[in-house]
């Protein structure tokens, strides 16, 4: 629950700036320097004081809001008025229902400035100078305000594999029929996905329909229909003119980098592979995000020249198929704070490029020799028999897979699910959860 508090010991404890002559404190939490009432019609200008709040936001994130000279600060970092005014959440500025913006942001004045503020329950409200009262939340506060420290690589949300994670004994396994026990059952399939990069089902008949049915319970029905077509069930056969249709060892790679939106998760089945007569076929797992997050540490030069360097890539070996991307792609996809979100590697379906100077070209094989060393690491590779009866669900933009040559009929089956899709599933479970607790809607989008 967030508070408002406002007291001489709030600020000792929070180390904000000493009190001068300037700063006025109470002792309640009041919203000043505004009138409790506000009166649209006839905003007044505040006075020029500083006014300093503390906020205890949600999580125990201790942040402090101060008022001075027409200026809101969240820890002392100037707020853009014109990135406030535009957020404005009030039914005016954004649909209530469709949650699109309404408001016309080119119609913001350049010079807006609020002209008097207030703090009401749970957040800020603020009056602008053009007459506008907009109130913002202290969770929209919070995700309009700079990052109050550095942010690193890495979600903290996001469980790294350790030289000592073992995927073998399937740690990462649920019950496939908790999936439709409950929303939170399925919640929790889906938030272990995007925490470990891997979830493996048990208890589903090595059928190419209860199969299916998983998979369209993870995807909400929809899966991701490709020249592989929605559900695919192959041997090695060749049928499709790609390696994954052959016997041969595959390196760990993560798939589709040859569309513009690579396929988010990918599940795949073993229906069978009698052994003996057939040997190998071991499925191999690497954890993409602590490997660029162990070449960021170890090269750090290198792990900048993968995600910087664009290079296309391409599917050609099935009749009638030409996929290439428009443009090209670095390994690491950087979200806007710098935060890793999407990794991209595939050496087989990478395509031809033009070279620069011979030192940039060398240089980024010079980086591709220290990922793939790091890929290589027997600390890194988490090797897995799977067996009939266990799906395992990968999130394709995270974990690289690959497997040992086999012999003897293999039969797989499986299919991929939009990145958009699963992240909007595990979304709406989580905005339901979040309404079930707190029956309320937090609106940061
Ligand atoms: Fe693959
Ligand atoms: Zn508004």
């Amino acid at each position: 629950m967030s508070t408002l508090t406002l007291s001489r010991s709030t600020f000792r404890s929070l180390r904000v700036q000493p009190p001068s002559s300037s700063v006025r404190f109470y002792s309640q939490p009041v919203p000043l320097p505004l009138p409790r009432s506000v009166d649209h019609s006839r905003p007044r200008e505040s006075s020029a004081a500083e006014v300093v709040w503390s906020l205890e936001q949600e999580g125990g994130d201790d942040r402090v809001l101060s008022f001075k000279d027409r200026k809101i600060l969240l820890n002392g970092v100037e707020l853009s008025p014109t990135h406030l005014r535009d957020h404005c959440r009030c039914s005016e500025c954004f649909h209530p229902v469709t949650h699109q913006r309404l408001l016309d942001t080119y119609a913001i004045p350049k010079d807006i400035h609020p002209t008097r503020m207030g703090l009401k329950e749970g957040g800020l409200e603020v009056v602008w100078s053009t007459s506008h009262t907009s109130f913002y939340s202290n969770h929209l506060l919070k995700k309009l305000s700079p990052p109050t420290q550095p942010i690193p690589l890495i979600s903290p949300t996001k469980i790294l594999w350790t030289p000592s994670t073992s995927l073998t004994t399937f740690p990462n396994s649920l019950p496939a029929s908790s999936l439709t026990s409950s929303p939170s059952a399925l919640l929790q399939a889906l938030r272990t996905i995007d925490s470990q990069g891997v979830l493996f089902l048990t208890g589903v008949d090595a059928t190419t329909e209860a199969t299916e049915a998983v998979c369209r319970i993870l995807g909400r029905g929809k899966l991701r229909n490709t020249h592989y077509d929605e559900f695919w069930d192959f041997t090695a056969d060749m049928k499709m003119g790609d390696l994954a249709y052959s016997n041969e060892p595959l390196r760990p790679h993560t798939d589709t980098t040859y569309f513009s939106s690579p396929c988010g998760l990918q599940i795949f089945h073993l229906l069978s592979h009698p052994s003996p007569p057939g040997t190998g076929g071991h499925t191999l797992l690497v954890d993409g995000f602590s490997c660029a997050s162990q070449l960021r540490s170890a090269h750090p030069v290198s792990y900048q020249i993968l995600r910087d360097t664009k290079r296309q890539a391409h599917a050609a070996g099935s009749e009638g198929f030409l996929y290439r991307t428009e443009k090209g792609w670095g390994v690491f996809e950087e979200g806007e704070e710098g935060r890793l979100e999407s990794v991209r590697w595939n050496g087989e379906d990478r395509s031809v490029f033009s070279g620069g100077s011979v030192e940039e070209v060398e240089r980024w094989y010079e980086a591709v020799r220290d990922w793939e060393g790091i890929l290589r690491k027997k600390e890194n590779e988490k090797w897995v028999k799977l067996t009939g009866g266990v799906v395992c669900v990968i999130d394709n933009h995270r974990v690289m897979h690959g497997r040992s040559a086999f012999t003897g009929e293999r039969r797989m089956c499986g299919a991929y699910i939009d990145r958009d899709e699963w992240r909007s599933h595990l979304a709406v479970l989580e905005k339901e959860e979040r309404r079930g607790l707190k029956g309320v809607d937090e609106l940061d989008y």
